[in-house]
């Protein structure tokens, strides 16, 4: 959360480049934004509370002549979005500006020591202040040796950025368990959060590591342990194309990455196929005597991710034959689970910087766990920390919502349970050969699925003023359901619920009355019929249903007000199907209420606090 960019070069203006990289980071939390400017000798610090658009309001018609500056958009934890909350933070002299993401758990008592013994006054409420006035109190002449100062003092998970107008022409970065990058241009260099801030100047980036400082002038990039030894550090090439970071002529990232879910989908399973369809898992070594020797798996992640490792459970189970729990990765990480080195551990994540991910990871393979990770973001910390990385090619995904993060990361669970299943032996060869037949069909399916989006826009317009939805299934369709749900009140603020459609009768039904609305997935052919009673009783409470089943099976007809229909396929792989039109459709609910459906309240792309 909380997006950072700095900048050092000849190329261009700093205050035009950094604003432009923040924006490319707004979905990283924007309920402030703000810039520090080394401007011939004196230190520019201009901030403002809302969106990047009141920041530029703010500074219309100031010239800056700058080179070197920092940038921040916010998401905030400690103190409300406010003018003297957001970032930069200066220190009492104005000679440095400190821009953080993350948390700094210790900062009250750090915040007492600096007013009893440096007599400072604080300005704000923010955590991040402690940081400015230590780096202040400990310079004397040299930033990195004042930030290496401040930083020992430091506990919490955080990252930071920092000019000095006495060090006129560099940006320190650090990075502890918050995201950094450093960015190798010509004549120009950058520290940022993520890779879309920068990818329009430079393709070629370092990852900074947890506690390593990264210094950089128009230069120069040097990066540094925390015992001030200089470290190497390959250069990692970004593959996208920068259009796939913009909105390519969509209204929203979130319609454009829903449409390019047929290409996510063909991506993940091709990169993982050979030319005889056997699945290659190149950087993964689980062999048949791993496999055999785990007698556990857990799934564990957070809200879309987890979703997708509901519906995961399903296949990996059964072509597995290991037993699967799942699991919100916040509760796993406390309750002490019982884990060891027969348990495999999947941690499931689009950006690969999710704290809570994170830190059960971590716990897992304290207790020995081996750690295989599904993710998107190439070269992110749940991918350095795991012992495998099955990598989904979603491409970058920009909007808060995810869409083809979670239908990439379930085709990657239906490739980790074939290959789990054809290496241990579990599923023959005819099995396997049809499944992956079924799954080289969905890429197309997903675009027929796509199909639906006219009339969900016309549902959209008839149900947008419902302030209560409810969402139901069995089986897979239940966890799409939880998705559908999720999809639906995070970008409309519409209070939705989904409940497994059996479990509806023991208490959740006594909320169904007239007219209240209900999406019933009815994909699952063997519990179709199941499916149809559960509709009915909601019918009998005077729902309004809207009906999703497979292209054939209109039996459904008779009972809901509404029926959308995906391509027919197996009934284990219509969650890939399934969730494209409960996305289009929570899509254009929102956009009726006039909802910021890139930016939804309260919301950020990435979760890097507790
Ligand atoms: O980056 P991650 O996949 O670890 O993120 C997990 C959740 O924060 C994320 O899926 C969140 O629930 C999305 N906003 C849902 O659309």
């Amino acid at each position: 959360m909380c997006g950072i960019v700095g900048y050092a070069g000849s190329v261009g203006n700093a205050k035009d480049i950094i604003i432009d990289g923040l924006k490319r980071l707004e979905y990283r939390g924007y309920d402030s934004s703000g810039v520090a400017l080394i401007c011939n000798g004196k230190l520019e610090v201009r901030k403002r509370v809302g969106r990047i658009a009141n920041l530029e309001e703010l500074i219309k018609g100031e010239t800056f002549d700058s080179k070197v500056g920092i940038g921040h958009t916010r998401w905030a934890t400690h103190g409300a979005p406010s003018d003297a909350n957001s970032h930069p933070h200066t220190s009492p002299d104005g000679s440095i500006a400190v821009v953080h993401n993350g948390i700094i758990e210790n900062y009250v008592e750090l915040k007492e020591w600096l007013i009893k013994e440096h007599g400072i006054t604080f300005r704000s409420e923010v955590d991040t202040e402690v940081i400015v006035h230590l780096i202040s109190v400990f310079f004397e002449g040299n930033l990195e040796d004042a930030v290496f100062k401040a930083i020992a003092m430091l506990r919490g998970a955080f990252s930071i950025g920092v000019v000095c107008k006495n060090d006129p022409d560099k940006v320190i970065g650090f990075r502890r368990n918050a995201p950094m990058i450093a960015g190798i241009g010509k004549g120009c260099n950058f520290i940022a959060s993520d890779i879309p801030a920068i990818l329009k100047h430079v393709r070629e980036i370092y990852l900074i590591e947890n506690n390593e400082m990264v210094v950089i002038t128009k230069d120069d990039i040097k990066i540094y342990d925390m015992d001030r030894n200089e470290m190497h550090r390959d250069i990692f090439h970004v593959t996208w194309d920068a259009e796939s970071a913009e909105k390519g002529g969509y209204e929203h990232f979130m319609l454009k990455e829903i449409h390019e879910q047929p290409k996510g989908l063909y991506d993940t399973l091709h990169r993982r196929l050979d030319e005889n369809d056997m699945i290659k898992l190149d950087g993964i070594n689980l062999t048949k005597e791993h496999l055999e020797n785990f007698n556990k798996i857990y799934i564990v992640a957070c809200g879309t991710a987890y979703h997708a490792g509901l519906v995961g459970k399903f296949t990996i189970e059964k072509m597995a034959h290991i037993p699967v729990e799942v699991e919100v990765a916040s509760e796993f990480r406390y309750r002490d689970p019982f884990v060891d080195d027969k348990t495999l551990f999947i941690a499931v994540s689009q950006s690969g910087e999710t704290s809570d991910t994170l830190e059960a990871l971590r716990e897992a393979k304290r207790k020995g766990a081996r750690v295989l990770s599904v993710v998107n973001v190439v070269g992110s910390s749940v991918a350095r920390e795991s012992d495998d990385v099955f990598y989904t090619w979603a491409g970058p995904e920009i909007a808060v919502a995810s869409t083809k993060a979670y239908t990439t990361q379930l085709m990657s669970m239906y490739i980790i349970a074939l290959y789990m299943g054809i290496t241990k032996g579990t599923i023959d060869k005819a099995y396997y050969e049809e499944f992956i037949k079924d799954l080289k069909a969905i890429p197309e399916k997903a675009k027929a699925a796509l199909a639906t989006e006219p009339s969900l826009q016309v549902f959209a317009r008839e149900l947008y003023k419902n302030e209560h939805v409810f969402f139901i299934g069995r089986g897979p369709d239940a966890g799409v359901s939880y998705e559908g749900s999720l999809k639906l009140k995070e970008i409309s603020y519409i209070n939705s619920f989904a409940i497994a459609a059996g479990e509806l009768k023991h208490g959740t039904i006594a909320l169904i009355e007239k007219d209240t609305v209900v999406v019933a997935l009815a994909t699952q052919d063997k519990l179709y019929e199941k499916m149809l009673s559960n509709i009915q009783e909601v019918k009998a409470r005077g729902a309004y249903v809207i009906g999703l089943a497979k292209e054939g099976n209109d039996k459904i007809e008779k009972q809901a007000d509404k029926v959308i229909y995906i391509p027919e396929c197996r009934d284990e792989l219509t969650p890939l199907l399934s969730v494209i039109p409960l996305q289009i459709l929570a899509y254009y609910i929102a956009k009726e209420r006039g909802c910021d459906i890139d930016k939804p309240k309260n919301l950020a792309k990435s979760v890097t606090v507790e």
